[in-house]
C-alpha cells in the first residue's frame, strides 16, 4: 500500500528539534557546521565513494544548504535536491545559481512525500538529515528511497547513528566534542538531537535497510555514534 494520501500519515513537514525552517537557523547553518565538519570535502569524498560519473542521476534527501548537491551536479548528469524546509530549497537554489550549476531540480519534500518520477536513480544520498523521522517511518521511507533508485543503484547514508555498548558515555562524549568546537550554542543544539530527534541504533538501521531491500556492502562506526552506510538496491 502507498503510504500518500493516508490520514494519519506522519508529518514530515512539521520540523522536530533544529527548526530547519527558520530563516536564521538557515543563515548560520554552513558557518556552525564549518566549526567541526568541512562539508564540500565530505562531498568530493562521498561522489569519490560512489564513483560517481557525468551520466548518472543523483538524489540527495535532505539537501539543507546544498553544498552537497552543488559539487555532485558537477560530476553527474542531474541532481535532485529534496529538502522539507522551503528556506533550506531556496538557500539551496540561489547558493547553486551563484555558482553556475544549473543541472540541479530542487524539490519542497522529503523522505516521505517526495515523488520520483523521472529516470530512476543510481545513486541516493542523504546526511544527517534519516534521524528527523521515527523508525516506523524510516521503515516506509527506505521502501520508498529504495524503489527510487535502479536495480544495483547505490543508497549512501550517513548520520548519528547509536551503537548499544556505552551509548550514554558516547553521546554525552559527542555533546562535550562539538561543544569544544562550537560554544553554547552547538552544546544546545547537540543536546536538542538527543532529546527530540529520533536516531536510532544501528541493529535497527541494519534491520530496517535489509527489510526494505538492500544489501549493505559497508558500515562503518566511529566513536559509537556516527554511522556511515553504503547499500545496493537488490
Ligand atoms: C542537519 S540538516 C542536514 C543537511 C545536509 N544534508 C548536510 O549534511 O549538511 C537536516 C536537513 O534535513 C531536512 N529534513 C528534515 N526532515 C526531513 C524529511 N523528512 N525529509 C527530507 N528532509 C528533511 C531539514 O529541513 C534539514 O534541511
Amino acid at each position: 500500500m502507498e503510504n500518500q494520501g493516508i490520514p494519519w500519515q506522519y508529518d514530515e513537514f512539521k520540523q522536530v528539534g533544529t527548526d530547519y525552517g527558520r530563516k536564521d537557523e538557515v543563515e548560520i547553518y554552513d558557518s556552525s557546521h564549518a566549526d567541526f565538519r568541512d562539508i564540500k570535502a565530505e562531498s568530493l569524498r562521498v561522489l569519490d565513494l560512489l564513483e560517481v560519473t557525468g551520466d548518472h542521476v543523483l538524489i540527495d534527501l535532505g539537501s539543507g544548504t546544498g553544498t552537497f548537491a552543488i559539487e555532485a551536479a558537477r560530476r553527474c548528469a542531474r541532481v535532485h535536491a529534496v529538502d522539507v524546509s522551503r528556506e533550506m530549497i531556496d538557500c539551496a537554489a540561489t547558493k547553486a545559481m551563484k555558482a553556475g550549476v544549473t543541472n540541479v531540480r530542487f524539490h519542497h519534500g522529503g523522505f516521505l512525500t517526495y515523488r520520483h518520477e523521472s529516470t530512476p536513480a543510481d545513486a541516493v544520498v542523504t546526511t544527517f538529515a534519516f534521524h528527523h523521522l521515527p523508525d516506523f517511518w524510516k521503515g516506509i521511507a527506505l521502501k520508498r528511497v529504495n524503489a527510487m533508485l535502479k536495480p544495483g543503484g547505490k543508497f549512501y547514508i550517513h548520520d548519528v547513528i547509536i551503537e548499544e555498548n556505552n551509548a550514554l558515555e558516547n553521546i554525552a562524549a559527542l555533546i562535550d566534542k562539538l561543544a569544544a568546537a562550537g560554544g553554547k550554542l552547538m552544546r544546545e543544539d547537540a543536546e536538542r538531537h538527543f532529546k527530540d530527534e529520533y536516531s536510532t541504533y544501528d541493529w535497527v538501521m541494519d534491520g530496517l535497510l535489509a527489510r526494505a531491500g538492500f544489501t549493505i556492502r559497508v558500515k562503518r562506526m566511529e566513536d559509537g555514534v556516527l554511522g556511515t552506510y553504503i547499500c545496493t538496491r537488490k
